[in-house]
């Protein structure tokens, strides 16, 4: 005799199976300043033996030095990747800056930008991430833009307002066709290295916020195609039932795609 709670775990389990195999997700891999050239080589190659069924899109952001490094071990793969930030000039003099010539130059499909480390650490103002905005839809680059709240902006219920605010003034007056070009990412920042994810209602409370406030800002046409990851403390523990969540389109995951075995792992729980 089957008991209630085993039919309802397997029904669960069947379920979520099936709105995970349905889902398109992104996975992106933000190594930081991270990794040697060993250990990068020895990453890459293993990720080329894996194999997934290519319904998700994979995208790796390596340190600046190591993209010559990474175009040349994945030149075969179908893995993607993008530079952690870029300048809002295209040359000049900006010492230890690269711009998105340099990026397209090697490669690069993506950039990161506007992540709670650039805005907090190297203070990065909206302002200066608009512009930044409007060098990568110049030169025609895909762009993950950044979005999230600091732990008191969460414990006093201001989050919402402060997304909002960066959305709004990052992406401000962005035309239709660039919007095609963006993939948010809800990354709150006491979530950020820390091993606390948010919770999947959290995750699905923002996510459908982000939804209605683009709907509103663009249209449903635009914002109905445009995704929305979550990044916080993401791992294999945790990437499907975050994966379940409403208008989660895939993560943004640190810590977690540092280690070849976690990461494959987090691909072929998300198949
Ligand atoms: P984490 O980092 O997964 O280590 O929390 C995520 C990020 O900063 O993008």
């Amino acid at each position: 005799m089957f008991e209630k709670n085993d039919v309802l775990k397997v029904v669960y389990k069947k379920i979520s199976a099936a709105v995970i195999e349905n889902k398109s997700l992104i996975i992106a891999a933000n190594w930081k300043m991270n990794k040697n050239t060993t250990e990068i080589t020895e990453f890459l190659n293993n990720l080329n033996k894996i194999s997934w069924n290519g319904k998700n899109t994979v995208i790796l952001f390596p340190p600046y030095p190591y993209l010559y490094l990474t175009r040349d071990i994945l030149r075969y793969s179908k893995v993607l990747y993008g530079m952690q930030n870029v300048h809002w000039e295209d040359s000049g003099a900006f010492t230890g800056e690269v711009s998105c010539s340099m990026a397209h130059d090697f490669g690069c499909k993506y950039v990161i930008i506007g992540h709670s480390e650039r805005r907090n650490i190297f203070f990065e103002t909206d302002e200066i991430l608009k512009r930044k905005l409007e060098e990568v839809f110049k030169h025609n680059l895909f762009l993950i833009f950044c979005v999230g709240e600091k732990l008191d902006e969460r414990k006093d219920n201001r989050f919402k307002e402060v997304i909002k605010n960066q959305i709004v003034k990052g992406l401000g007056t962005t035309s239709c066709e660039d919007l095609q070009k963006i993939i948010i990412a809800y990354e709150p920042v006491w979530a950020i290295g820390t091993g606390l994810n948010a919770t999947p209602d959290q995750v699905e409370e923002v996510h459908s916020y982000i939804k209605d406030l683009l709907k509103e800002l663009y249209g449903l046409t635009v914002a109905r195609k445009m995704p929305i990851l979550y990044g916080g403390s993401a791992k294999a523990g945790n990437v499907r039932e975050i994966a379940l969540a409403n208008e989660v389109s895939g993560f943004l995951i640190g810590g977690a795609s540092l280690k070849i075995d976690e990461f494959s792992q987090i691909i072929s729980l998300l198949e």
